[in-house]
């Protein structure tokens, strides 16, 4: 298959890294698909002798039901469009890990699981999430994860139970840049280049203080079929997060994960949700109610998260939301490149917000009028 190439240490950025076709492991695996037979992830790589570079180990399905207590509902972390997370611990070596049980009417095949686990181990950065191994057995497939203490992105931005600490600027910023070098890694590093595709605040986990790790970025693009009703839904869920042009022709470019990305960070600002229809009309779509918005700058503090109670930096405010602006501009080839957006989302991750030193800018809780704090 001869796909990557990213140990790190090779393939140092070269800005002729854009005539590399990336990779869409859909249309690249339903050829194969069509060969019934079963694969062995270990042989495939081993062709172009990419075995060692496989990481990921493999365990036996009475494992994995040990590790999570027979998949007991008290081990439940989450469920998505591919199945049950489960959190678990392997008796092996007593790593805490998450167990993704992946749905069996959902998968196009075996083969495809395969290929996802083979890409999924070849791709290693500081921000992406670990895949530890995998099961296959009998019908059986699950991924095992290094576990994320905690959390999603989500999590800590949307809903959020009244004691739950609001993620300060500092945070916020520092999330963003490590999710960017996440995705620069998949679209710069990794060749040929990987499309994310489903690019959004529940698949950004998070680590011990707050270290920020893209997951699922080989498995969403396997895309649940055979089940109508579970594909619509999976769609409408990210429905928020897809670029027009993607939405619209299908055709997928790294351009349209920046402007995924764009709305992540949009959602980091305001804390806002990408598609929130309990809000009145107009303010249902996040990148429709900014747009207007950014055309005026000194309507920029009305879109900061209220939650922030005005304790940002108000020139980080405005370059945030600039570089959001600019991810979810409506022509792809208007967007920046993820590099670039590294770049300036470093710069403002480094320039440190301290409230007590530092103006509190005014704010105003939901719709009502403003209120206004001073430094305290
Ligand atoms: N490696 C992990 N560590 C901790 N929690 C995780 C991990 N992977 C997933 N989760 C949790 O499980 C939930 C479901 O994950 P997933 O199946 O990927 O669906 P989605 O991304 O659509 O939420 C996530 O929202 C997250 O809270
Ligand atoms: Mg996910």
């Amino acid at each position: 298959m001869g796909w990557f190439l990213c140990s790190g240490k090779s393939n140092k950025k070269s800005k002729k890294k854009q005539n590399k076709k990336p990779i869409d492991p859909i249309s690249s695996t339903s050829e194969k698909s069509k060969l019934n037979s079963s694969v062995d992830v270990k042989k495939e790589a081993s062709k172009d002798g990419g075995s060692d570079r496989i990481a990921a180990q493999t365990f036996a399905f009475r494992d994995l039901a040990a590790a999570t207590k027979n998949f007991r509902a008290d081990c439940l972390l989450g469920e998505g469009g591919f199945g049950r997370v489960y959190k678990g611990r392997l008796e092996s070596n007593n790593q805490v890990v998450a167990i993704k049980q992946l749905d069996r009417n959902g998968l196009q095949g075996n083969r495809e699981f395969l290929v996802e686990v083979l890409m999924l181990s070849l791709l290693h950065h500081p921000n992406l999430v670990n895949l530890i191994g995998y099961c296959a057995d009998g019908d059986q497939r699950l991924l095992v994860y290094e576990y994320m203490p905690l959390g999603s992105l989500e999590d800590h931005l949307h809903d959020l139970p009244p004691d739950k600490k609001r993620l300060d600027w500092n945070t916020r910023m520092k999330i963003a840049a490590g999710a960017a070098k996440g995705l620069e890694y998949l679209h710069d590093k990794a060749n040929p280049p990987v499309i994310y595709r489903d690019l959004k605040c529940s698949n950004i986990l998070l680590g011990e203080d707050y270290h920020p790790k893209l997951s699922d970025f080989g498995l969403a693009k396997l895309g649940p079929v055979g089940d109508k009703t579970h594909v619509s839904t999976r769609v409408m869920g990210t429905y928020g997060y897809c670029a027009p042009e993607y939405a619209m022709t299908g055709q997928l470019t790294l351009k349209s994960d920046v402007y995924s990305f764009g709305v992540v960070l949009l959602e980091i600002i305001t804390g806002r949700k990408a598609i929130d229809n309990s809000k009145t009309a107009g303010e249902h779509n996040l990148v429709a109610w900014a747009r207007p918005l950014f055309k005026e700058r000194k309507k920029f503090p009305q879109m900061a998260d209220p939650m922030l109670q005005g304790q940002y930096p108000v020139r980080g405010l405005y370059q945030a939301l600039a570089v959001a602006a600019m991810c979810v501009q409506e022509q792809p080839n208007m967007r920046p490149l993820i590099a670039d957006v590294v770049t300036a989302l470093s710069y403002l991750a480094s320039q440190k917000y301290d409230p007590e030193s530092q103006p509190v800018q005014a704010f105003r809780m939901g719709s009502s009028t403003p209120r206004t704090r001073r430094e305290q």
